[in-house]
């Protein structure tokens, strides 16, 4: 593809600063890594058109991103440094503009980034501003009167050459012809007080050698913060949920308490939906209108259909409830568990890889996993589905419309049948033929008390 823009984000550094192994890009808001929140804001605008820088932790990036297209920054010695990584790549696939963004900016949204681009396009090279209060680590912009002289990064700032800082500072994003831009590389040095090369340099390089340079003010919003440290990912955390909370409301979805609710924005709830705070709902999870969340439930990668009820305290993980289905209090749906129409699994019963068919009920204390139970088949209290032989899984199958006595213990792989009744206390080895009343227990024998 010729002339194309592409967006390009930074993610190669090591993030010293937030004191842990992980790369930083991978730390989470709202269940979110930063770098899946910079990707959604970009891909509606670029599409296929992104390609990542990694380094640091390159191989946990590729792992949790495998759709995405990386190139290596293989030492990190600066954003100049990364940006000069990914040339090769850019300019192997046509690229002619490039959006390039830091990739600790959760926070950025699509808005934000066409906003910057329309007013950006004309300059040979165009950065975000914002204006903060405290200008605390970010590159400081300098201006001779109203044009733009260079941006200065904190540790290299001096009042007395640079004049007092003014608040304004880079938010570090940019829009570069890649032409102009690939000619000022060899002039980025790293002789500044970290010894990187700083992407931030081109400013003063481009002004130097008579290319157009725009600051592009996107006024005080924290939309561009960029997150350093664990207090600044706890700052953004909040200033997400608030909005996403906000958004939910806005579009028709009953919140209480929003203020507690902590929902990703890559999360579908549709107009609606009531959600009671405190809550976590994040990944893919998609909440049809009309399904109720109670509160003190946490919710990831999971489809609740109309009219479901989560009830208090449940968790679930790549689940499915199905519409009027009932979950909870105190249920954990674990991956692979579905809950057909109007089935319920109630307080501290557990489902993996288990489903639930139309109008089954599991209500009380159940360890389903591995297991099909058709429809309209009650699970008594204490069901056990003795899935794991300890090398290998097997699985259970109940038929349609049976119903299992409280404490069973069903030793996988079996298949109970249609209409069958298993009595209480028995452990289950053998398959039950559909109709049939299966009972394995020791037989009571009643006998005169010992005197005491
Ligand atoms: C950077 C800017 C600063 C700006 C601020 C906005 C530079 C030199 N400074 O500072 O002007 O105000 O962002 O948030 O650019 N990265 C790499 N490879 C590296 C080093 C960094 O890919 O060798 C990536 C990081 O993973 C990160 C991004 O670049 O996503 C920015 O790096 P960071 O160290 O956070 O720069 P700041 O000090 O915040
Ligand atoms: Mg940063």
């Amino acid at each position: 593809m010729q002339d194309a823009t592409f967006a390009l984000i930074l993610a190669a550094g090591k993030g010293t600063r937030m004191r842990s192994d992980r790369p930083k890009v991978l730390h989470t808001l709202l269940g979110e890594p930063m770098l899946a929140l910079v990707i959604a804001a970009l891909k509606p605008i670029f599409g296929e058109n992104i390609l990542i820088v990694a380094g640091h932790g390159s191989e946990l990036l590729r792992r949790e991103f495998p759709q995405a297209s990386f190139v290596e920054q293989s030492e990190q010695l600066g954003t100049g440094h990364a940006f000069m990584a990914a040339v090769p790549e850019l300019q192997r696939q046509g690229a002619a503009r490039v959006l390039v963004i830091n990739g600790d900016a959760p926070l950025v949204t699509e808005a934000d980034v066409r906003h910057f681009m329309e007013k950006g396009t004309a300059a040979d090279i165009a950065f975000a501003t914002v204006n903060l209060p405290d200008p605390g680590s970010y590159g400081r912009v300098v201006r001779r009167g109203q044009d733009i002289a260079a941006i200065v990064e904190a540790r290299d700032y001096d009042s007395a050459s640079h004049g007092e800082p003014t608040g304004e500072v880079n938010a570090g994003m940019y829009c570069l012809s890649l032409d102009k831009t690939v000619q000022l590389l060899p002039h980025i040095s790293n002789n500044n007080s970290s010894g990187e090369y700083y992407l931030t340099d081109l400013v003063a390089l481009a002004l130097g050698q008579g290319l157009s340079v725009a600051g592009i003010s996107c006024g005080n919003d924290t939309n561009l913060l960029g997150v350093n440290s664990p207090l600044e990912l706890a700052v953004a955390e909040d200033i997400l949920a608030a909005r996403v909370s906000r958004q939910l409301l806005e579009n028709g979805v009953t919140v209480h308490a929003p203020g507690l609710l902590r929902a990703s924005p890559l999360a579908i709830i549709e107009p609606g939906a009531e959600i009671s705070g405190p809550a976590d709902i994040c990944g893919s999870t998609h909440i049809h209108a009309g399904a109720v969340i109670a509160s003190h439930c946490v919710i990831r990668n999971s489809i609740i259909h109309a009219g479901a009820r989560i009830r208090h305290f449940s968790h679930l993980e790549n689940a499915e409830v199905g519409e009027g289905a009932v979950v909870g209090p105190y249920s954990r749906l674990r991956p692979g568990a579905r809950l057909l129409a109007g089935a319920h699994a109630g307080n501290f019963v557990e489902l993996k890889q288990a489903c639930l068919g139309e109008g089954a009920k599991a209500n009380h204390l159940s360890y389903l996993g591995d297991a099909d139970i058709g429809p309209g088949t009650n699970i008594g209290a204490g069901t056990i589905t003795c899935n794991y032989d300890g090398e290998r899984k097997h699985h259970t199958s109940i038929g349609a419309h049976a119903f299992i006595g409280s404490n069973t213990a069903l030793v996988a792989p079996v298949n109970i049948g249609d209409g069958s009744l298993v009595g209480a206390g028995s452990v289950i080895t053998k398959n039950v033929p559909d109709g049939e009343l299966a009972i394995a227990r020791g037989t009571q024998k009643n006998m005169p008390r010992r005197k005491l």
